[in-house]
């Protein structure tokens, strides 16, 4: 017997999970002028905002990848039965995730040529990270690249999260910025649990299924950390910022957000020590964080003004 499906909706009466739905999304880059330092005209706040953008395109293309292996495994395991049916509805869900991921990858690629625009060299970065993520991908197993996707999957829920959370933040950054970087948070949030339920699917085995959920978290989570950092020391060098002004512009930043009512904000406590806390509870489901209406209420306002 394979264990039940994670994202169960009998397990609460009041749990919905949205559909995952793909929208034609093409951001208008090229007639809005943006700012180089366009969140809060802060040289660090946006060098960290850019440094994690510049690992989405590739990183998602590597998710959609990790899941189309168990689309037949899937497909094949279809029938009738309640289990069956949910198998369909995760199908379903995963086209919506395909559609989302790529949308996201070309959008920020769309960014990218911004950067270049404002005289960022980017691809001796890309090509580093590039080459070492198709090294580690090689080297590795299918069910270790889904518990990757899974793990990294979590984590840009979490960051979602944090977006929301951050709301007043995001008055201080440049429009076009904001859509971009809210629309992909919501999607994130809308699709969290898919790469998860798909690996609930893959390894049946609760304890076996622990071990690799736990060693994809390892990999993703240090994967990240490393090349967040690289990108992000790789874009304050090239704005000719050192470290000193990049602390001080830090520090001018959690000013702001202490003004706005917000907390400091710490990446590498709020993102990485609480989001790996959460993942290694062996009961951990996606859906208990139940963010699914600010990303709705985002959307829908989102798709009345940019996609109308
Ligand atoms: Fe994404
Ligand atoms: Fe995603």
């Amino acid at each position: 017997m394979t264990a039940p499906m994670t994202y169960e909706r009998t397990t609460s009466a009041t749990r919905t999970i949205p559909r995952v739905r793909t929208r034609p999304v093409r951001l208008p880059f090229d007639d809005e002028g943006i700012p180089k330092h366009w969140l809060a005209g802060n040289a660090t706040a946006t060098a960290v905002s850019n440094g994690v953008n510049l690992l989405f395109p590739y990183g998602e293309r590597f998710f959609v990848r990790s899941v189309k292996h168990y689309l037949p495994m899937l497909e094949a395991r279809v029938d009738e039965s309640p289990e069956g049916q949910r198998r369909a509805e995760l199908l379903q869900q995963i086209k919506g995730f395909f559609g989302q991921e790529g949308r996201h990858a070309r959008e920020h690629e769309r960014f990218f040529d911004i950067l270049r625009g404002q005289g960022y060299e980017l691809d001796g970065f890309l090509a580093r990270f590039e080459g070492a993520f198709g090294r580690l991908e090689r080297i590795t197993p299918p069910v270790l690249h889904l518990a990757a996707t899974a793990a990294g999957e979590h984590f840009t829920a979490l960051m979602a999260g944090n977006a929301f959370r951050d709301l007043p933040m995001f008055d201080h950054a440049h429009p076009l910025m904001r859509d971009l970087m809210l629309w992909h948070a919501a999607e994130e949030i809308e699709h969290k649990a898919v790469a998860f339920d798909v690996l609930t699917e893959a390894v049946p085995s609760p304890v076996l299924r622990y071990l690799v959920r736990v060693s994809g978290m390892a990999v993703a989570g240090a994967f990240l950390l490393y090349w967040w950092t690289q990108g992000t020391k790789t874009l304050l060098a090239q704005d000719g910022v050192d470290r000193r002004r990049a602390l001080e512009e830090g520090e001018r930043f959690q000013a702001l957000r202490r003004a706005l009512g917000l907390s400091d904000r710490r990446i590498v406590r709020d993102v990485f020590l609480r989001g790996i806390a959460s993942y290694l509870r062996p009961s951990f489901h996606p859906w208990e964080v139940e963010d699914a209406d600010v990303a709705a209420t985002f959307l829908a306002d989102f798709e009345a003004r940019r996609l109308a």
